[in-house]
């Protein structure tokens, strides 16, 4: 195409020469430096810390993570500390957290520092990245932020603030344009250090100010050298997502109590949802079409898959929550038991409210345990 053509100059990403990128850099820590948030794994070049930090803040808020950032490095201080822990343990600190499969790979990728690299951190990225549910991205940031070494990242913040320096079209998701993410991401670090700062701020700049809808191009530091916002382009690029299909599925919990033991626990199969964690027994109703068909059903699948009888005594609540590609709406009942008990299945068993407190408990269990307390 001529480099001329309208279509051309409507269309085309934008070239960053060297000078450019300087004073994106030099920009980006001015005000990294007078407006960054205090986050306590920005305190440290501790791998571990922010490894453990970068591994929660996967899928979860800053806000939610912090609490939980705490309190998991107050039990696991170090990694042959978290090696050393019961895997229990370290779910029952995940909980409330969720995905729990971050925490498993955590502790697994601890036992292996622990094993091979006498539980010193590894310093070189590949072998950060050789670590379970360590990335490309989270090995960058590791790397950079612990050993400011040379690395770059992209994730969700950085992703859509490239997208918008580069006035990249299409989906970010799409090969072609996350290697022209990588690339840029590259590109755009010092040669002699630095780079663990550069990524910080920009991946800032990216969460505070280069918002999904209405970013604060206002108060953006990098808004002279950013074409989508000279061409007014904010509202399209990145290009968005096309809407994601989920499909309707209605659940029911029951707290089955009996007075001597407590309530029936289950503990999750290693093949489903939230495996190895505890819920009350919990069963897909999706089929039934009315509430007395519900209830009969609820009846016997927990006859059936429990082998517990029981009464169901009056209704709880209803919680609504997404698990992946599913909108679920649980309905969640108040049981006792109807007869005697066969004797207790495995991943079965009876628990006081206080013990229950202490069991890792998938979300919509810490959901129901809170509402019972
Ligand atoms: N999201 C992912 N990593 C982060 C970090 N280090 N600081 C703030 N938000 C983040």
């Amino acid at each position: 195409m001529d480099p001329r053509s309208p279509i051309r100059s409507m269309t085309q990403t934008k070239e960053w020469d060297t000078q450019d990128l300087k004073l994106l850099r030099s920009r980006a820590i001015r005000w990294y430096r007078r407006k960054a948030r205090e986050l306590p794994w920005r305190q440290t070049s501790d791998p571990y810390p922010i490894w453990v930090s970068e591994i929660m803040l996967q899928q979860t808020q800053v806000a939610t993570v912090i609490p939980f950032f705490h309190r998991f490095l107050t039990s696991f201080p170090t990694v042959s500390a978290l090696a050393a822990a019961d895997e229990q343990d370290v779910l029952f600190h995940w909980s409330g957290l969720g995905y729990y499969r971050r925490a498993r790979q955590l502790h697994a990728a601890a036992k292996l520092i622990d094993s091979q690299w006498h539980g010193l951190f590894p310093r070189s990225f590949e072998s950060i990245q050789s670590l379970p549910g360590v990335g490309r991205y989270t090995a960058g940031a590791i790397a950079s932020f612990a050993f400011d070494d040379r690395r770059p990242i992209v994730e969700a913040n950085t992703q859509r603030l490239y997208a918008r320096l580069l006035r990249l079209r299409g989906q970010l998701s799409e090969l072609r344009q996350q290697s022209i993410l990588w690339k840029f991401a590259e590109e755009l670090l010092p040669n002699r250090g630095g780079s663990g700062q550069v990524n910080q701020a920009l991946m800032e700049i990216g969460s505070q100010v280069c918002l999904p809808s209405q970013p604060k191009c206002e108060e953006c530091p990098l808004a002279e050298l950013c074409p989508t916002f000279a061409n007014h382009e904010q509202a399209l690029i990145p290009t968005p997502k096309p809407p994601k299909v989920y499909e309707n599925r209605v659940e029911a919990a029951v707290m089955v109590y009996d007075a001597k033991k407590g309530y029936l626990m289950r503990q999750c199969g290693s093949k489903e949802r939230w495996a190895g964690l505890w819920d009350f027994p919990r069963f897909d109703v999706t089929h039934c079409k009315t509430q007395s068909e519900l209830l009969l059903s609820v009846v016997d699948q927990c006859l059936i898959n429990c082998s517990t009888p029981i009464v169901i005594e009056r209704d709880g609540f209803v919680l609504k929550h997404g698990v992946t590609r599913y909108r679920i709406t649980l309905h969640v009942f108040h049981a006792g038991i109807a007869g005697k008990t066969k004797k207790t299945l495995p991943g079965l068993a009876w628990h006081p409210l206080p013990s229950i407190k202490k069991l890792p408990l998938s979300s919509t269990g810490v959901q129901i345990l809170k509402r019972l307390t």
